[in-house]
């Protein structure tokens, strides 16, 4: 059984191909799919879905909202899927329609710097006006840095940050169970299902604009955004910043207090590890 909180995303290379069968029924029945929904059409300007997987929501963007559509994921055969699926839904994408935005998809850790092809545009604008991500932070490794790299993705001033998440409950019964049977789902399903979503979000220096709790706390739906220079103390006494690959600015106290390290120095490999741990 893997150890808690260990990397289990390379189970959707060989769960790709029943990953829409699992999860199809209890999404429809539980009023996940509505919530995609809802999520998906707030969608606007450059939008960047990252831990795409198969695209579960690719059917609910609003295009005529959009200026850029980017998919990215970590799993080849999960973003084969999701691109065969966005084949199906549009079968005349590649032709010139008006007011269709450029649509791409990536296969590549969201933790990772993005591409020139997909970042180029976006750079010039000053950074993604919506970045989604649905039921990703119990997947990936490292979920508050993630959410950190999403926040110096995301446009300074308007960038919006949606999240569908799934973590423990309000209730302590649900969160023991949750606990027990946690190495044992992560192992099958690459999902760690008892992690601590509200924490996960603060120790990324995010800020939530609004979060709803559903199915007794375990579902989490949420709009968060970068903190901005006018949010911190440092901010109001003109305290020194940090420009990230896509422009967006950050206080070098708040990135410093987070990776433990001065953003602007080069790290040792000592330092690189215990980065690791964070
Ligand atoms: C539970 S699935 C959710 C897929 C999709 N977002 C949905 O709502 O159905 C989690 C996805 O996150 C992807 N993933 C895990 N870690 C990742 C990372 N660091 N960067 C990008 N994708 C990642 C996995 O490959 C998998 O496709």
């Amino acid at each position: 059984m893997p150890a808690q909180d260990s990397d289990v995303s390379g189970r959707y290379n060989s769960n790709a191909r029943t990953f829409d069968n699992s999860v199809d029924f209890y999404e429809q029945f539980s009023g996940i799919r509505r919530w995609r929904k809802r999520l998906a059409r707030e969608a606007e300007g450059h939008v960047l879905e990252v831990s795409a997987g198969t695209g579960r929501n690719s059917d609910y963007y609003k295009h005529k909202k959009c200026k850029s559509l980017s998919f990215v994921d970590l799993s080849g055969p999960m973003v084969e899927l999701a691109e065969k699926k966005f084949k199906r839904l549009y079968p005349k994408y590649d032709q010139p329609v008006p007011q269709q935005p450029p649509v791409a998809s990536v296969t590549q850790s969201a933790l990772e710097p993005l591409p020139d092809s997909i970042i180029e545009e976006v750079t010039r604008s000053g950074g993604y006006d919506t970045i989604l991500q649905t039921m990703g932070l119990c997947s990936t490794p490292k979920p508050a840095r993630l959410l950190m790299h999403l926040g110096t993705l995301a446009h300074p001033e308007r960038g919006k940050i949606l999240l569908l998440e799934h973590g423990r409950s309000h209730y302590d019964w649900l969160n023991n169970i949750l606990d027990k049977m946690a190495s044992e789902r992560a192992d099958k399903q690459g999902c760690w299902w008892n992690r601590d979503i509200e924490q996960i979000i603060e120790d990324s220096g995010l800020v939530v604009e609004r979060m709803r709790r559903k199915h007794l706390g375990t579902l989490y739906i949420v709009e968060a955004r970068p903190k901005r220079h006018s949010d911190t103390a440092e901010g109001k006494d003109g305290g020194q910043e940090v420009i990230n690959e896509v422009g967006t600015s950050w206080p070098v106290a708040r990135i410093k207090a987070l990776i433990g390290r001065d953003p602007g120095v080069r790290t040792s490999e000592e330092e690189e590890k215990s980065l690791e741990k964070n």
